[in-house]
Formats: structure tokens, C-alpha cells, sequence
């Protein structure tokens, strides 16, 4: 059977979910945030799944009003120094992927900061794709691999990746069939979910649901059962 190790999730539809109740786009991500928060505790209480990516803010979420791009950085700050304690609690370390010597000198602290205090952390790993693009992530690593005299291998490049672990399932919540620039390497042979659920409303119990429907999948990675 199928293991869920590695879960990544495209958390689109915060703007549209606020919309929708005729509120500012913003009221969409604090509560996107809650949801965060649940859907982390529910995979560190899972046996089989080890590690969850979100992507939290793409290399191309910058192009968005001033605005709300300064508000996603508080809000992300605010969000991690209040998780501290419960990432502690249930054992889940703290990890980012992406490029994130574009951020605040304070943003910058806090994630490392709570890097640090998570570090013993040997349950879940929770992994937030910050300032992160498939893209960009790629070419840095290739940047850092150029001096190297041999060709480069895949096994180089994976292992200079910022995310250096395969995808086993990847959702995209929202509407949306599109990869956004997340984990286009990891993902070779990740099962791809799609739900119309945004974000906002997205629940462990439809979380459930698709791990179910991905442990019953035959994965023949191009060869034969
Ligand atoms: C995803 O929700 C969160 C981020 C990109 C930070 P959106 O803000 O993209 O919400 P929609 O897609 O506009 O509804
Ligand atoms: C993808 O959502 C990025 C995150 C969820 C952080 P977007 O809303 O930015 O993606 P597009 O613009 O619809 O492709
Ligand atoms: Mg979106």
C-alpha cells in the first residue's frame, strides 16, 4: 500500500473565499492561517506522513498590491511566534523552503528562531514554501553546482534542492489545475489532487479523503505491476 510521507499543498482561494462573504481578500488568509494550523496538527498525529510542504508565498506573489503583500509578512511573523508553542507541543519541526534573504530582517529572525527551537522536533516536519519557485530554486542550485568539474547528476541537483525529498501527494485546493512554479522537480511522480474546495474551508476530513484515495492508486513509476 501506498504510504502519504510527503504531502505538498497548493493553499490557493483565501482571496475568493473572503470575496465571497464580502470581506477584504486579507480576512481570507487569517483564517487560511487557521486552517494551516489544523491541517498541521492533523498530519503530525498521522503515523504515515512525515513531512508536509505549503506553499505559503510564491516568487510571483510579490507582483500583488503592497498592501497585501505587507500583510502577509505580519501575518506570517504573528503566525509563527504564536505556533511556537504548539509546534512544541506536537513534536512538529519547523523548516522553509524558497529564497527568503528577501524578507525583513525581522521575518528573517522569527523564522529562524523558530527553526532553532524546533530543531529537536522528530515528529512531522512542516516545510512553508516562502518566497519559494520551483524556478528560482532550480537555478540557484544549479548556480551552486557550476564550479563543480563533473557533470551534474540528478542525484547532485536533488540533493542541492532547497526541497530535497519527493512528493508523494500534491493538492491544489481552490479550482485551479495549474502547478503555480511549486516543487515542478519533487513532483515527477507526484499524485495530483485538484479540489474546489478554497482553502478557508478545506478540512482534515477532506484530507483524509484523498489519502485514502491515494493509498489504493497502483504507482508504477514507468515500469510494470
Ligand atoms: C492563496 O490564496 C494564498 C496566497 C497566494 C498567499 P489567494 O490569495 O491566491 O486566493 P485567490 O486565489 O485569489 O482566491
Ligand atoms: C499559488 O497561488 C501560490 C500560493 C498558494 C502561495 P496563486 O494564487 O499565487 O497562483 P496563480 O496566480 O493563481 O497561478
Ligand atoms: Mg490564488
Amino acid at each position: 500500500m501506498n504510504q502519504a510521507k510527503h504531502i505538498a499543498i497548493i493553499m490557493d482561494g483565501n482571496g475568493r473565499w473572503a470575496e465571497l462573504q464580502g470581506k477584504k481578500r486579507v480576512k481570507g488568509h487569517e483564517v487560511g492561517a487557521k486552517v494551516v494550523k489544523e491541517i498541521t496538527t492533523y498530519c503530525s498525529n498521522s503515523a504515515e506522513v512525515e513531512r508536509l510542504t505549503l506553499y505559503a508565498f510564491s516568487t510571483e506573489n510579490w507582483k500583488r498590491p503592497r498592501l497585501e503583500v505587507e500583510f502577509l509578512m505580519k501575518l506570517l511573523n504573528s503566525y509563527l511566534k504564536n505556533e511556537l508553542p504548539v509546534y512544541l507541543e506536537n513534536n512538529v519541526r519547523f523548516e522553509s523552503i524558497g529564497d527568503t534573504r528577501a524578507f525583513s530582517k525581522t521575518l528573517q529572525k522569527t523564522i529562524t528562531m523558530v527553526k532553532e527551537k524546533t530543531a529537536h522536533c522528530d515528529g512531522l516536519v512542516q516545510s512553508l514554501a516562502l518566497n519559494y519557485g520551483a524556478q528560482d530554486e532550480i537555478l540557484r542550485a544549479m548556480n551552486r553546482l557550476k564550479s563543480e568539474e563533473d557533470d551534474i547528476t540528478i542525484e547532485m541537483l536533488s540533493n542541492t534542492l532547497d526541497c530535497k525529498h519527493d512528493v508523494d501527494i500534491l493538492i491544489r485546493t481552490g479550482g485551479d489545475h495549474r502547478l503555480s512554479n511549486f516543487l515542478l522537480w519533487q513532483s515527477a511522480y507526484a499524485e495530483l489532487f485538484f479540489t474546489d474546495t478554497l482553502w478557508p474551508d478545506f478540512t482534515p476530513k477532506e484530507l483524509d479523503k484523498i489519502i485514502k484515495k491515494f493509498t489504493k492508486i497502483e504507482r508504477r513509476f514507468g515500469g510494470l505491476k
